[in-house]
């Protein structure tokens, strides 16, 4: 079972297609980085334009400086060269007042209606040594930035305040806001657009796979994903997906042919035992050797279908995983005497002389099911008795080997029959497969024997196939000496 991982969790409903899902993410990242680079920026401009006030500000001062002096009357005054003196656009109202240290004020522009700039009690040091620089709101409230610093004058100490109106640093910053501010959604906007056109680009080979895969139904299982770039996710994605259907429609194939071999091999039976009953009847009723004979014949086919259907319940109990599998450590050569002798009376008929191998039973010690062991050498021993000719030789012999580092018991059965053609070793394992031309009527079979035995050998991590040999067949069965880390094989391609 594929097990659906849970839907993802979020705040976008769960019909949310993946383009929207995609671009949105898109553009929530992007809204996210633009809004700290708005910010960064902002602070960064507000930064450097108060900088500039700042200093503008000072060299005010500096100029000031040098351009006040005392009236012959006391009045203090400002040389006239100081208004022409070169403006920034930012500084349209310079605002300045001079005071005395003993807080008298000597002189203030008219730019300030007669407002005081700054606090109207001075602090001890304001303006000594350095430029006091400090924020202050005016009568009327306009912003200001204030400097202050004490310059003598024709021998008397004056503090000087000069201030710029922040004004129109606030709405050049608020101008400024509103532009980013606007730019930010027009940019959003244009972002989303074009992800929802990378996003549908991108998954427009998704959809045509889709399209593609809903025309693949089981009466069409022949149909493959046709990815555009077979290189990229899709490609792996659509290789992966074709080899499924590929593994899909050859068992697909194989379970139609196995229903229409089953039926057959089961409708055979069936009809001979209906026309052995019905000649039966039309016969002369009152014989009752002729009716016995029928009986008798009804009777073997009837079995003959007990052994099929037996058979076919058996494989597809294994191919549902539910044979029950008790493996334990036992002696192989006494369950092959037994089986031997199981099948002494067919030897006997066909006048077989079957030859052992001497062998020490303790050295055949093997791991596996016992019953299921059993049931894979009965039907190899009995195919093997079965094809030989009459007076032939069949040998059974033991050996370890190892496979993949692992020990493993072999018993090979060799027989003088006619053999198995190479192109034949492996298809003699599919069911109902049965040698054309080899079928006569004392052979009866069903063609499923093999595909049991190996259906038995590999759920017990063993291994059975037919080897080269110069006559006859040469059927090896390699069987696990101790339980372990076993090699893992698929029993489903019989
Ligand atoms: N020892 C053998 N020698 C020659 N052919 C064999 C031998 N064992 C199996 N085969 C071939 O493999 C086929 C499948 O065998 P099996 O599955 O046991 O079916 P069945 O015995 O019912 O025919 C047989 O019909 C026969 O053609
Ligand atoms: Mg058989």
């Amino acid at each position: 079972m594929i097990e659906t991982p849970p839907a993802p969790k979020g705040f976008l409903p769960r019909h949310t297609s993946i383009r929207t899902r995609l671009t949105l993410w898109y553009v929530a990242v992007l809204a996210l980085v633009l809004a700290i680079y708005l910010i960064a920026v902002y602070l960064f401009q507000y930064g450097m334009l108060s900088s500039q006030i700042y200093h503008d500000e000072i060299q005010d001062v500096e100029t000031v400086e040098g351009l006040l002096y005392f009236t012959p009357g006391g009045a203090l005054q400002l040389h006239q060269e100081y208004w022409s003196h070169p403006q920034t656009h930012l500084l349209i109202d310079r605002l300045m007042e001079v005071r005395d240290l003993e807080g008298n004020v000597l002189y203030r522009t008219d730019t300030l209606h007669d407002q005081a700039l700054g606090p109207s009690k001075q602090s001890a040091d304001e303006g000594d040594g350095t430029f006091n620089e400090r924020t202050t709101r005016l009568a009327d409230g306009t912003h200001v930035l204030m400097i202050s610093h004490r310059h003598p004058v024709q021998g008397r100490m004056l503090l000087i305040r000069l201030g710029y109106s922040l004004a129109p640093l606030a709405g050049r910053m608020r101008y400024f806001l509103a532009a980013l501010l606007l730019a930010l959604p027009i940019a959003l906007l244009a972002a989303g657009i074009a992800g929802l056109q990378i996003a549908r680009r991108a998954l427009a080979p998704l959809d045509t796979m889709t399209s593609n895969a809903e025309l693949i139904t089981a009466t069409n299982l022949h149909g493959r994903l046709v990815a555009a770039n077979e290189h990229d996710e899709l490609g792996r994605m659509a290789r992966v997906m074709n080899s499924l259907l590929e593994r899909l429609e050859r068992s697909f194939a194989q379970l139609q042919r196995f229903t229409a071999d089953a039926a057959h091999e089961l409708k055979t039976p069936l009809t001979s035992i209906r026309a052995t009953g019905e000649a039966a009847l039309e016969s002369n009723h009152s014989d009752p050797a002729r009716l016995r004979e029928a009986i008798s014949v009804m009777l073997e086919e009837t079995a003959r279908l007990d052994q099929t259907v037996e058979g076919l319940l058996l494989i597809s109990r294994a191919e549902a995983n539910q044979l029950s599998i008790k493996p334990t450590q036992f002696l192989l050569r006494p369950l092959v005497q037994e089986i031997v002798s199981l099948l002494d009376v067919i030897i006997e008929e066909r006048e077989i002389s079957l030859s052992e191998q001497e062998t020490d039973p303790a050295s055949t010690t093997i791991f596996g099911d016992r019953m299921l062991i059993r049931t894979a050498i009965l039907n190899v021993l009995h195919n093997a008795l079965k094809f030989s000719p009459p007076g032939s030789q069949v040998s059974l012999s033991y050996a370890v080997i190892q496979r993949e580092n692992q020990p493993f018991l072999r018993l090979s059965i060799q027989d003088q029959g006619p053999g198995i053609e190479p192109e034949d070793r492996e298809r003699v394992f599919e069911r109902f497969f049965r040698v054309r031309g080899l079928q006569v009527d004392s052979i009866e079979g069903s063609g499923l024997g093999l595909a049991i035995a190996r259906l038995a050998v590999e759920s017990n991590h063993g291994f059975l196939f037919f080897d080269h040999a110069p006559i006859g067949a040469l059927c090896q069965l390699d069987l696990p000496q101790a339980s372990g880390p076993q090699l893992s094989h698929s029993v489903n391609n019989l």
